[in-house]
């Protein structure tokens, strides 16, 4: 994709594209560097993930990632991005105490951010924060299914939808999200049927992560794609290219030239 070609990604695009029959690509980011990288490669949503806790910080899940640190994230993300919409998420505890402390939140990732969406997790139990923050011109996108920041609840990651009560209170979850004004809804780790029947009722689109072909877009973890990530790799990654292989090769020459005295050569010598 050449930077010409591509428009800039707004929410409204995102709904024409779901209109259009056009799938949304959405990949994590952290830093201006692979923003910029997936930009120019065109794609449309950047989400500053709080995914940011496992496979930048190291952390066993999103828990303790803060609003400073999602801020910052999503400075530099925004930094790298000229055409795709930018989509910051709010960490756990930033939403969930009450709705001016949610807003305030939003506000922040805005202002301070840079970003043009937030994300936050849940269905029924946060529809009144969605409608509290869109209120004030902020665009929200849902997130249900698996939910990373309800580990504990869901007693570890897994898949969320399997029987028939739970299935229909995802429904439930889905249409109450988006009469509540979300502008796009994450499917994560549901079963792909359920996702499909979601997708097709739904007049916002909805972006997968674990849950079929029939979203209306996928979203997935840029080191997981990438393979930067060794400690954990659900069934739904697909690894397209083997990025630690790579930085390993060059690491490794570079310890063996540092060693052996052929770097710095007269050609990087003053
Ligand atoms: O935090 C994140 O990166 C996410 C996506 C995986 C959907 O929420």
């Amino acid at each position: 994709m050449s930077e010409t070609t591509k428009k800039t990604t707004t929410v409204l695009s995102l709904q024409a594209m779901k209109a259009r029959g056009e799938k949304i690509t959405v990949l994590t980011a952290y830093d201006y560097s692979f923003a910029r990288i997936m930009d120019q490669a065109g794609v449309d949503v950047i989400l500053v993930g709080d995914s940011a806790g496992s496979v930048f910080a190291g952390y066993d899940n999103t828990l303790p990632v803060t609003m400073d640190e999602m801020i910052y994230h999503t400075r530099a993300v925004v930094r790298g991005t000229g055409q795709a919409l930018v989509v910051a998420d709010m960490p756990f505890m930033s939403y969930q105490i009450d709705l001016a402390d949610a807003r305030r939140n939003a506000g922040r990732l805005i202002k301070e951010g840079g970003a043009h969406a937030v994300k936050l997790e849940g269905g029924v139990n946060v529809a009144e924060t969605i409608r509290s923050i869109v209120a004030m011109d902020v665009p929200v996108v849902a997130h249900i299914g698996l939910t990373p920041q309800s580990i504990h609840r869901m007693g570890g990651f897994r898949v969320q939808g399997r029987e028939e009560a739970q299935a229909n209170q995802l429904l439930a979850d889905a249409r109450t999200v988006a009469d509540a004004g979300a502008c796009a809804v994450v499917l994560e780790g549901i079963p792909a049927e359920l996702a499909k029947e979601i997708s097709a009722e739904l007049t916002i689109p909805t972006i997968g992560i674990g849950a079929g072909v029939d979203c209306d877009g996928q979203v997935l973890v840029i080191h997981d794609i990438l393979g930067l990530c060794e400690k954990y790799s659900p069934k739904f990654v697909k690894r397209f290219a083997d990025v630690s292989g790579t930085i390993r090769e060059g690491i490794d020459d570079y310890i063996r030239e540092v060693k052996d005295g052929s770097f710095p050569g007269p050609e990087h010598s003053f």
